[in-house]
């Protein structure tokens, strides 16, 4: 009874939301998503439901949402499901995706890590040709732990150190390099043959239009792209349910096949709870305490729970694109075009059947991303393999809605380590197969430049 009346307010509320982010009166230009577009650009830019759904897809994207934003805890404590831990790094998906957005990257040296998650792993490549966990500390440095019963593996700090860098006009501007620094780490030193990268959690927008792109359409830009002497290709990882390998597309090398096994992994990673995907605790065996702590279920994450939050992050919308009559910003796209970024941030894509969430199938869509892997050159390499992703590449970050990161939730640091205070340093930052493209922003006038800025952060 209670139930169907939480449904009943979840359900209302919600239709109304579906009402207000309807963009049916928008220009066809400015639709980022088709239909999964919202007009909105302002704190809820990130947080509405594709319109219109129907009533039993609104409920079940309340569920979704109320399941994101729910706090877990160890077993048997109070104040939220069972299965937090032993080890983690977060109790919910938004403490690292407030507002479905970017997380925050440390300010300032010395400061401990939220978002930024540390990944470790060790030289070789496990069964599933994914990375090889660390003999003692898995593949993520967890910092947390459960109080009293279960230490925190450690804790990981930056340390920044900057460099200048000049236009071609003399101005210069200051880039910082984070650097991973551990500190309590209570099962032996990290030794330096370690492979470490650390990321940042990225924005959630769009998933189901991504999930939506045919693999054949992928393959089609990396094949074009060859011609542009630009080498994307795809990577290819281990589909635990399907038990075979198969496309990546989620993640920041591209290392997740789909956004169910997304989730399943961030729940086992992040927050330690089980799934039928990842049935095992994360606790490596000289870790005592974290193997003896009983666990939440058999697994700790319900199918239902599973089922909402995948359905909850396809049925996301995209921000519109803004400022399409700005002569900035229209000369900022013309500029884009030439210093190719389109190469590898595509503009326009066509999702295909997706029947899932059929109104997110054959969309015209402006995602800024082909899912592809490209060598982007040392000084963003993170040395670490990730089934096909070698450790100077990554994935093309999806470029819709960045502009509205900020009004999010105050998070606009870009790269997948949040090195990049801005677009301008993200650029900066481009080597490897986009070096080019980097030293033609390096070396347009700044009222070109800005232009340039002003078009990516209208996308
Ligand atoms: C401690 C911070 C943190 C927490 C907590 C967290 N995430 Fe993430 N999330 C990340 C990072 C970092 C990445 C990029 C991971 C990678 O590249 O391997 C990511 C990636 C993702 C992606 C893929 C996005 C894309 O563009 O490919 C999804 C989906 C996601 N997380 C969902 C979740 C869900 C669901 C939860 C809760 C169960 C969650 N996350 C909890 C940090 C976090
Ligand atoms: C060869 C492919 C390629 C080209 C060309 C390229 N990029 Fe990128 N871009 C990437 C990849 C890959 C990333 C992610 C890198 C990372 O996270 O370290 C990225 C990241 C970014 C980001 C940060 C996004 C975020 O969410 O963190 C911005 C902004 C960006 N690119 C803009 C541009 C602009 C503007 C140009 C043209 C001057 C350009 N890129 C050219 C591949 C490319």
């Amino acid at each position: 009874m209670l139930n169907l009346t939480l449904a009943r307010i979840a359900t209302t509320v919600c239709a109304a939301v579906s009402v207000l982010a309807t963009g049916a009166e928008l220009d066809p230009r400015a639709r980022s998503g088709g239909a999964l577009t919202t007009p909105l650009a302002d704190s809820n830019a990130y947080a509405v439901p594709a319109p219109p759904l129907s009533a039993q897809q609104t409920q079940l994207f309340a569920l979704g949402r109320e399941a994101f934003d729910q706090r877990w805890v160890p077993a048997p404590q109070l104040g939220g499901p069972w299965g937090f831990g032993p080890t983690a790094n977060g109790n919910k998906c938004t403490v690292c995706h407030e507002g479905n957005g970017r997380g925050p990257a440390p300010e300032q040296s010395g400061q401990t890590l939220r978002a930024l998650l540390v990944r470790l792993s060790v030289a070789g490549a496990n069964e599933f040709g994914g990375p090889m966990p660390h003999h003692d500390y898995g593949d993520q440095l967890n910092d947390l732990g459960v109080q009293d019963l279960v230490p925190a593996e450690g804790h990981a700090t930056v340390n920044y150190t900057e460099r200048e860098v000049a236009f071609a006009d003399g101005e210069t501007i200051t880039l910082r390099a984070p650097q991973i620094q551990f500190e309590q780490l209570r099962f032996g030193a990290i030794a330096p043959s370690t492979m470490i990268s650390a990321r940042l959690a990225p924005p959630l927008i769009g998933l189901g239009l991504l999930e939506a792109i045919p693999e054949e359409t992928l393959l089609a830009v990396a094949k074009q792209q060859a011609t542009l002497g630009i080498s994307g290709r795809p990577n290819y990882v281990w589909d635990v349910a399907a038990k075979k390998e198969v496309i990546g597309r989620f993640g920041l090398k591209a290392n997740q096949p789909n956004i169910r096994q997304q989730v399943a992994a961030a729940f086992h990673g992040d927050l330690g709870v089980t799934s039928d995907y990842f049935p095992a605790e994360n606790c490596p065996e000289v870790q005592k305490e974290c193997r003896v702590l009983p666990p939440g279920g058999y697994p700790e994450l319900t199918t239902r729970n599973i089922d909402a939050i995948q359905f909850f992050l396809r049925a996301l919308a995209v921000p519109a694109r803004r400022n399409l009559d700005d002569p900035m910003a229209q000369r900022g796209e013309q500029l884009f075009a030439q210093a190719q970024c389109a190469a590898c941030h595509v503009p326009e894509i066509r999702t295909g059947a997706y029947p899932a969430l059929p109104i997110g199938a054959e969309q015209a869509i402006h995602p800024y991303t082909d899912l592809l892997l490209h060598d982007m050159g040392e000084a963003l390499a993170d040395g670490r393999p990730d089934f096909k992703a070698d450790g100077r590449e990554w994935r093309t970050a999806p470029l819709w809605g960045l502009g509205l990161s900020a009004k999010v939730n105050g998070n606009a640091s870009l790269l997948h380590d949040g090195r990049a205070r801005d677009v301008a340093e993200a650029i900066l930052w481009h080597g490897g197969e986009a070096q080019s493209a980097r030293e033609a922003f390096r070396a347009m006038s700044k009222r070109d430049r800005e232009a340039l800025i002003t078009f990516v952060e209208s996308i």
